[in-house]
């Protein structure tokens, strides 16, 4: 039976061990230093999609906040617990958990889950996550290989729909802390959002790729983030404090864990049966970023959005942006 979401009110008999293994694998980076090295990504950020969107939309909250802190307030800590054939010891008891593979099945009606990603989330005061979609996959083409927001460009676009590999995202709270609602759509941005709790040890599992999701300011009214910037890190702790160090080592903040969320991010790939699996192990109809580029600039021509050459960086991608990242989330009040 299809699901459009699954919710688990109860992931780990016992939460602690995972907990422990988020801060064993301190330091965290900001999510943002994740970057693809390509002349299309020049002039423009990771998730410039993300950012885009929430300069035109705003968010759910209708009061947009300041634009000069929009990037610390959006920019939370990751870690990587499992990715593919690496896996932290210990990350195996939610990289396996058959209650994530079971609502993956219902979500995407399919045979064969393929556990791929667990990451650790960590998000501090005043910090919220702008209405997204997560970055899909398709054949040859993820977050490693292009630039995060080309391959949310794909997928807008409808035109590689044949690649696409289906993923199923499952979060789950391991603290929990003040503010910080889970928005999502997950039956289209016209219709009124599904609000989850981030209640600890609880888990939403949806297709996070298709569904547009968020999360409202956490912590306290009128936190304010603290000023993060490229290359600081958190070193997460339980017994202490956990504190976030700029580039040469100096505090910059302490948080008790009480303040801050972790959450869970864990995908899997879903395939229909066996052998629409062995089509993608056997890697048939790779696609490159050059035939992705060629094919969207075609559609570009096509749609009236370019005439004559092509624009160069960072004009294209702001282009390729402006023409298929488009999801207006109604705000759910407005703004003071
Ligand atoms: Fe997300």
């Amino acid at each position: 039976m299809t699901a459009r979401s699954v919710h688990i009110a109860s992931l780990f008999k016992d939460p602690e061990p995972m907990l422990r293994l988020c801060a064993e694998i301190s330091p965290y980076g900001l999510y943002t230093s994740e970057r693809v090295d390509h002349p299309i990504n020049q002039g423009l950020s990771e998730r410039h999609d993300v950012m885009a969107h929430y300069l035109r939309y705003g968010n759910r909250m209708g009061d947009g906040g300041a634009v000069k802190t929009l990037a610390r307030r959006t920019n939370y800590f990751r870690g990587e617990l499992a990715y593919g054939d690496r896996l932290q010891t210990g990350a195996g008891a939610i990289l396996q958990h058959e209650a994530l593979a079971s609502a993956a099945r219902k979500i995407h009606e399919c045979d064969v889950v393929v556990p791929h990603i667990v990451f650790a989330n960590v998000v501090v005061p005043g910090q919220e996550l702008a209405p997204h979609t997560d970055v899909p996959e398709f054949f040859g083409c993820n977050r490693k290989t292009m630039p995060q927001w080309l391959v949310v460009v794909m997928l807008r676009s409808g035109l590689f729909d044949e690649s696409r590999l289906r993923i199923a995202t499952g979060v789950s709270w391991l603290s929990s802390g003040e503010g910080g609602t889970f928005a999502c759509w997950p039956d289209g941005v016209d219709a009124p959002a599904v609000e989850v709790e981030a209640a600890p040890n609880s888990a939403f599992v949806i297709d996070n790729c298709d569904v547009v999701h968020a999360v409202d300011r956490f912590g306290p009214l009128g936190a304010e983030v603290a000023p993060l910037r490229p290359g600081m890190q958190l070193d997460l702790s339980l017994d202490g404090q956990s504190v976030v160090t700029d580039p040469e080592g100096a505090t910059v903040v302490r948080y008790s864990l009480d303040e801050l969320r972790v959450a869970l991010v864990w995908k899997a790939y879903c395939f229909e049966d066996a052998a629409d699996l062995a089509r993608w192990q056997r890697g048939d109809n790779q696609l490159t970023i050059d035939v992705v580029i060629d094919r969207i600039v075609q559609d570009l021509r096509v749609r009236g959005r370019i005439t004559g050459l092509a624009p160069s960086s960072p004009e294209l991608g702001l282009l390729m942006i402006d023409e298929y990242v488009r999801y207006p989330i109604p705000a759910v009040c407005a703004a003071a």
